[in-house]
């Protein structure tokens, strides 16, 4: 008997929002008008060789992962390369260490709310899913504790940069008490960081994973290059990377040589920090528009998150308010958001909703929070 699953409620609602006439505020993709397109092509022409034809090893294209872990240790992460999987996205990263770590019945142990895809896949895994409660500043490491003593997680999965999808961060302080915690007990932990290089204001915050050797690190060029080309990373300690690429081996051998080449040709001919720069100048103004609209907008009595970067700003309405109806009432005016029930472990709190800031101008961002403002009439 296959097994039951049910869909994403956020690619379902991907589909409804297709419609050119939708201004949408609903999936946290980049901008489409600030793809290097140029840039691209010229890499893809470059890589397309003989030799990136062919069938290569599971770990990924040397010279990749060389420029991935330049580009982490000038983030103040040291990366030797061979501490690095090259995976297909940061969605199969995530895959991978289910598939490594857990049996079924294990306890996950995830901030709540939290990214729906990671919930779907340890659900899949069959763990048991328990959620660790903090505030604006991310998870409170003395709950965390408290879940450690009574649940023996296996692992925790953490989104602590500008996280998806409240945009917000751990501070530094609780990075370094949840490392410690790992350390004692033995836990694992996830850092998913697709969003820590698109920082508008505020300083660096150091990664978890420059604080324990128990933490999973896992990048994505989807946010900083182009999510199509299904590219991320994995940062791992070597005795378990090694299973990981076992894994990874089981999967699909390897992830495209092609478009991992096309990769290494780029970073080799283009600065891509400059063009994070740029992204990062381009979004923060989008941030900054939608974060004054938003009185405007929500009824009075909502409350929003004010996140330092990433995508994502997290709206609370005011009691009695459902999301799934205000959205019905959002896509009869051709504007779109996510409810935010969806990205809850345990029990759901339908008066949230989601909005990302990143994929329309900022004219456009006006727009559509004036249509979305006629969906509380
Ligand atoms: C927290 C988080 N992790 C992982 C992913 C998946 O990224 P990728 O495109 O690298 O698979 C996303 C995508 O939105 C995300 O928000």
């Amino acid at each position: 008997m296959p097994r039951t699953v049910s869909s994403s409620p956020v690619r379902d609602l991907l589909a409804l929002t297709a419609r050119p006439e939708v201004i949408s505020f609903a999936g946290g993709l980049p901008a489409p008008d600030l793809f290097d397109l140029d840039g691209m092509r010229a890499a893809f022409d470059r890589a397309l060789t003989r030799r990136a034809l062919q069938y290569a090893s599971s770990e990924g294209d040397p010279d990749l992962r060389a420029r991935v872990a330049e580009r982490m240790i000038a983030r103040g992460l040291p990366t030797p390369g061979e501490d690095l999987l090259v995976t297909t996205g940061s969605q199969q990263a995530l895959t991978l260490v289910v598939t490594a770590l857990l049996e079924p019945g294990a306890v996950v142990a995830v901030e709540e709310p939290t990214y729906l895809a990671a919930l779907q896949a340890f659900r899949l895994a069959g763990a048991r899913v328990v959620p660790v409660a903090g505030d604006e500043h991310g998870v409170d490491p003395a709950a965390l504790a408290e879940v450690v003593e009574r649940d023996r997680p296996t692992l925790l999965y953490l989104v602590p940069t500008f996280a998806n999808p409240t945009g917000r961060t751990l501070t530094p302080e609780r990075r370094a008490a949840i490392a410690a915690l790992a350390d004692r007990h033995g836990l694992w932990v996830v850092e998913d960081d697709p969003y820590g290089e698109l920082r508008y204001r505020g300083e660096h915050v150091p990664a978890l994973a420059s604080m324990s050797g128990r933490v999973l690190h896992l990048g994505s060029f989807s946010k900083i290059g182009a999510p199509r080309l299904r590219l991320g990373w994995l940062r791992a300690p070597a005795e378990l990377l090694r299973t990981l690429v076992v894994v990874k081996q089981a999967a699909d051998l390897h992830t495209s040589t092609v478009d991992q080449a096309a990769a290494a040709a780029y970073l080799a001919a283009n600065d891509l920090s400059a063009h994070v720069r740029a992204l990062c100048a381009a979004y923060g103004e989008r941030r900054d528009a939608m974060i004054a609209a938003l009185p405007g907008t929500v009824p009075d009595g909502s409350r929003w998150t004010d996140p330092d970067g990433g995508t994502f700003v997290w709206v609370t309405l005011p009691g009695g308010v459902d999301a799934a109806d205000v959205l019905a009432a959002a896509l009869a005016r051709d504007v779109a958001f996510v409810p935010g029930a969806s990205f809850f472990a345990t029990t759901p709190d339908p008066a949230t909703m989601r909005l990302s800031f990143t994929t329309n101008t900022v004219e456009r961002i006006a727009e559509g929070m004036r249509r979305l403002a006629g969906a509380w009439q």
